[in-house]
């Protein structure tokens, strides 16, 4: 659980609560744990079932504020947060909504490569992003890669890209990609050549997993040699890793949501942020 592993990485103790739900569905929590006064630390996962997580969330720091806590609100996935902006007349600001009910009660909140960076503006308190991609990039120094390429599914996972193919001191390239809707890409990589170079692979996010399967068939076809895909964020959404398995050599994400494939833990850098304050 990363709200135990944050908790070791701070040195501090693991408080506990009591989470249930009433006859009629709606949920119930309390906090256990004697926080008066304390600075306390809330990790909470908002990714599947997000509605029900989310409700936990609020209630957990409506309960904190009122001992009078100094309330830190660590949100490693920002669901909903892909809703950034009204993208049509009358669209809801779901990741602007979200804002509004944390720092409702937290002091302060954190993150973890949120898709867009400027959700963090819609916060009055404090918030600030951590970017997990040096932690992609310790993952695969450890490994025999051959003459590796990091390469962005598309233009906008470019820089993120980047900074682990800095970390693994290679090169870096993009994809082009297309969106025609929800789980449906095309994406060339004519501008990419490769000569058996095992390629890496780096998203913030996989949900359909269409589009990292899109791209890993294009850069099969430009001479890839082994296939590696690394996310920040498994959302993993029905069959995607199954997906993504058949295509690539390995699949790889951090526990910002836990899976069977989060091999690379944010704890330490959430531990720091902490810190910093
Ligand atoms: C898009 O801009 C994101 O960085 C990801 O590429 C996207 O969310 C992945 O979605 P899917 O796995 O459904 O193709």
């Amino acid at each position: 659980m990363l709200a135990r592993e944050v908790a070791g990485a701070l040195g501090c103790e693991l408080g506990s609560a009591v989470i249930k739900r009433f006859p009629d569905g709606e949920k119930y929590v309390k906090v256990d744990s004697k926080v008066e006064g304390e600075d306390v630390v809330v990790v909470q996962s908002t990714s599947r079932p997000q509605d029900e997580n989310l409700i936990e969330l609020f209630l957990m720091l409506d309960a904190l504020s009122d001992q009078w806590a100094d309330v830190t609100a660590v949100l490693p996935y920002y669901g909903y947060g892909r809703q950034d902006k009204s993208f049509a007349a009358g669209e809801a600001v779901a990741a602007r909504t979200i804002a509004k009910h944390i720092e409702v009660s937290a002091r302060r909140f954190i993150t973890i490569n949120p898709h867009k960076k400027y959700i963090l503006d819609y916060f009055k308190i404090p918030s600030v992003s951590v970017d997990a991609s040096s932690l992609i990039g310790e993952y695969f120094r450890e490994r025999d890669l051959n003459q590796p390429v990091v390469v962005a599914p598309d233009a906008g996972a470019r820089d993120m890209a980047q900074r682990v193919a800095d970390s693994l001191g290679c090169e870096c390239a993009n994809c082009e990609k297309k969106r025609l809707g929800p789980g449906k890409v095309i994406t060339s990589a004519e501008n990419i050549s490769l000569d058996g170079n095992d390629v890496l692979i780096v998203d913030d996010i996989i949900d359909s997993g269409g589009t990292i399967v899109e791209s890993a068939k294009a850069l099969r076809s430009r001479g890839a040699g082994n296939i590696y895909v690394a996310c920040v964020h498994p959302v993993f959404t029905g069959a995607a890793s199954e997906r993504i398995s058949r295509i690539a050599d390995e699949l790889v994400a951090t526990n910002t949501i836990q899976t069977e494939y989060s091999k690379i833990s944010v704890a330490g850098l959430i531990a720091d942020a902490v810190k910093r304050g």
